[in-house]
């Protein structure tokens, strides 16, 4: 039995597990000192790219792997299950503790607080023959880990981003989400995304904010004004091409149920943080995946038919780029470069426990 000081501690460090646009769907309850659980929640009603709760499932199991790697730092070993009969949109996850004398803390340990996005370029410097194998290794069984390192392959997925972002910048679903999750005029944000931490130039920025002050003026801008060239060059062309590579999660077995997205995350979160153990710097490309996904599940997306209709070409345009067919889980691009000035905080344990 674990004092509830320590379990604080364990849960302090668990929060800075990273979730979509930093929603941290979870609530914690302290049920014994052997036993955390962990209320999930899922974001699908208000954000599209939540793809039926399976971004969230994704965060969950980042959340649930980082909680293990903090026991570690106490000699306990967290294993996780999801308590039967919870439902899709509050799953609730079960971590049982027990003292582990012999275990060593994990060597992930470290990066947990560190780890952030980098949405800014990075260096092309392309990775060592060891840090191509550490990340390939990274993802843990049943996954296994692509590189696409050449300059025409990053060329090409520039393409594809470049694609996306523009369905991004034109649909209307996505537009009351990005003014949802932004926090304006902020270097740190506790439950958004900073503005600084974008990947914006501050112009753009400001311009940015006064557009989307509502669906009228980003729909005029982007019509007439050319509107999504700026932020779709900042944003997605350019970071893609200045990076060492992108890099492709691939399950052995396309994810189905929510387990398999929370295991995914796991991978997720093991990537991530092994980048970040190598000073490698990294951004998640989820649109492609995404939108992708919306394409073979799912008729209508949007209620604009222009976005419904470049949403069913994506399948093919992912798939003859990066062959991510049903078992590609996680897109990001990674490379050395500076850590994020701004970043998304998070909010205290004290707000993060079920009352
Ligand atoms: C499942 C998942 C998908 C994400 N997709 C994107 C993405 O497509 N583009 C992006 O820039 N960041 C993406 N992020 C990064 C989050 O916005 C970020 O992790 C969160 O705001 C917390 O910030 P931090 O990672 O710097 O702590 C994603 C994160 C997760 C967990």
């Amino acid at each position: 039995m674990a004092e509830r000081d320590i379990l604080l501690k364990i849960l302090d460090l668990a929060r800075w597990a990273p979730s979509g646009d930093n929603t941290q769907p979870w609530r914690f309850e302290i049920v014994a000192g052997d036993h955390i659980a962990v209320h999930g929640h899922d974001t699908r009603e208000w954000c599209i790219y939540d793809f039926d709760g399976h971004a969230s499932h994704m965060a969950h199991g980042a959340l649930l792997e980082t909680l293990r790697i903090a026991a570690t730092a106490h000699g306990l070993d967290a294993v996780w299950a999801r308590r039967p009969g919870t439902p899709d949109t509050a799953p609730v996850f079960d971590v049982k503790l027990t003292d582990a004398p012999a275990l060593r803390a994990d060597p992930l340990l470290p990066f947990v607080e560190t780890r952030s996005v980098q949405r800014r370029p990075l260096q092309t410097t392309p990775l060592s023959a060891a840090q191509r194998a550490a990340l390939q290794g990274a993802a843990g069984p049943g996954y296994s880990v692509e590189l696409f390192e050449s300059f025409a392959q990053r060329r090409r997925i520039a393409g594809l981003l470049w694609d996306n972002a523009r369905i991004r910048l034109t649909c209307p679903e996505a537009y009351r989400v990005h003014k949802e999750v932004i926090e304006w005029n902020a270097r740190f944000s506790e439950d958004r995304i900073p503005d600084q931490a974008v990947g914006v130039d501050p112009l753009t920025a400001r311009l940015m904010r006064w557009v989307m002050q509502s669906w009228e003026r980003v729909d005029f801008f982007n019509r007439y004004l050319f509107g999504t060239v700026a932020p779709r060059i900042q944003l997605d062309f350019l970071p893609a091409i200045l990076c060492a590579a992108h890099l492709l999660v691939r399950a052995e077995r396309a994810p189905v149920s929510l387990e398999d997205y929370v295991h995914a995350g796991v991978a997720m979160q093991r990537v991530w943080l092994t980048a970040e153990s190598l000073d490698l710097r990294l951004q998640p490309e989820m649109t492609p995946l995404i939108f992708r996904w919306y394409g073979v599940h799912r008729a209508a997306v949007s209620r604009s038919a222009g976005v419904n209709e470049a949403i069913a070409g994506v399948a093919a345009a992912v798939d003859a780029i990066l062959d991510a067919r049903d078992t590609g889980v996680f897109l990001c691009r990674v490379g050395a470069g500076a850590r994020a000035s701004a970043r998304s905080v998070r909010q205290p344990v004290s707000a993060l426990l079920a009352s």
